[in-house]
């Protein structure tokens, strides 16, 4: 099976991306999926208002490292200008830009941005032309199926961000209506890659290594981008390319668990510092966790935990003796 994938000029290792996750994807989460074999990860979806205020909260998530490469840069807003402007601001930091037309939550399309955009088709053409003219850096959007049942045009929209210059395009197969209910419609990733001649690329119900490679077989996609599957798991990358590669997948032992999860802790402290680590790595713990016999008390413990000792020694006391 193909593993390699180019989006414009960029060209990846792998076919397998960290989808940006607010609050999630951020440098010592990038770094750990990388090294497990994500080829292309996100940042977090960034406000453009807050860019070009030279907001610092907005530049902060944006923060990255040599080690963290190469890194897309998703960028968030309604105005065509005011996201050529952000994109032009992202110069240097990062290796692609993609324009979130998906965002569900009522904060982000109640200014018009996120999956609002999917009710404005001509918006999202003056979107990307604008953006494309303000960036020679590759350019990709997210989108969702449509805003509702009634609504689904990602056909359309999928054309139009082809034609206006974007090099790929992310689909999430749900409306904005249906958030995270019910199951992803692979269909139309199907469908979109049909249609499209750039990559497409699916995202959607990836929780485990054989979902990557059902949804790369059952779509044709070029690429997918995994997101809640790679909570708490990493390997989920290393374990989809031993299946594209016709290998058996290697899970990870205990003390490969303990000891991703303390280099998690470390990086977060080293990037964050220790209080806003311990509290943070919390809920990725729980995640790390997850399917492990004892979790519910370990995930109690965990979200009593202040200080780092306290956290290090749940963690090895958890993943270590068993
Ligand atoms: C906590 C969380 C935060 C997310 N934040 C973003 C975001 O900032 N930008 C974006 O385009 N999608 C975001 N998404 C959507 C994911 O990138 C992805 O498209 C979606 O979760 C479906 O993939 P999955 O089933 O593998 O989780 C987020 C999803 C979750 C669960």
């Amino acid at each position: 099976m193909k593993t390699k994938l180019k989006i414009g000029s960029l060209e990846l290792a792998d076919n397998l991306l960290l989808a940006p996750m607010a609050g999630i994807t951020n440098l010592p989460m990038r770094l750990l999926a990388r090294e497990q074999g994500a080829a292309l990860c996100f940042t977090e979806m960034v406000s453009v208002n807050g860019l070009v205020r030279d907001g610092e909260k907005s530049f902060a998530l944006m923060r990255s490292s040599a080690a963290d490469r190469p890194l897309g840069l998703q960028l968030f807003g309604d105005d065509p200008e005011l996201l050529a402007a952000g994109a032009e601001l992202c110069e240097g930091l990062g290796d692609l830009i993609d324009i979130n037309m998906g965002c569900p939550v009522r904060k982000v399309v109640g200014s018009g941005a996120g999956s609002a955009l999917l009710q404005n088709p001509d918006r999202v053409r003056s979107i990307v032309a604008a953006v494309r003219s303000a960036t020679s850096l590759p350019l990709t959007v997210k989108i969702r199926s449509g805003w509702g049942a009634d609504t689904v045009n990602y056909l359309l929209i999928g054309r139009i961000a082809q034609d206006e210059g974007a090099d790929a395009v992310t689909l999430h197969p749900r409306t904005r209506a249906q958030l995270f209910d019910g199951h992803a419609d692979w269909q139309h990733i199907e469908q979109l890659k049909k249609t499209l001649t750039i990559p497409v690329i699916g995202s959607g119900d990836l929780f485990s290594a054989e979902d990557v490679l059902a949804m790369l077989n059952m779509t044709g996609c070029d690429g997918v981008m995994i997101a809640r599957g790679a909570l708490g798991n990493p390997w989920i990358f290393r374990e989809a390319l031993a299946l594209q590669r016709g290998s058996a997948k290697i899970p990870p032992a205990p003390e490969e668990r303990f000891s991703v999860a303390a280099r998690h802790l470390a990086l977060f402290a080293g990037t964050a510092g220790e209080r806003v680590a311990v509290r943070e790595m919390r809920k990725h713990l729980c995640w790390y966790a997850r399917g492990l016999q004892g979790a519910a008390q370990f995930r109690a413990a965990v979200n009593r935990l202040e200080d780092r000792a306290g956290m290090e020694k749940a963690m090895y006391d958890f993943f270590m003796q068993r």
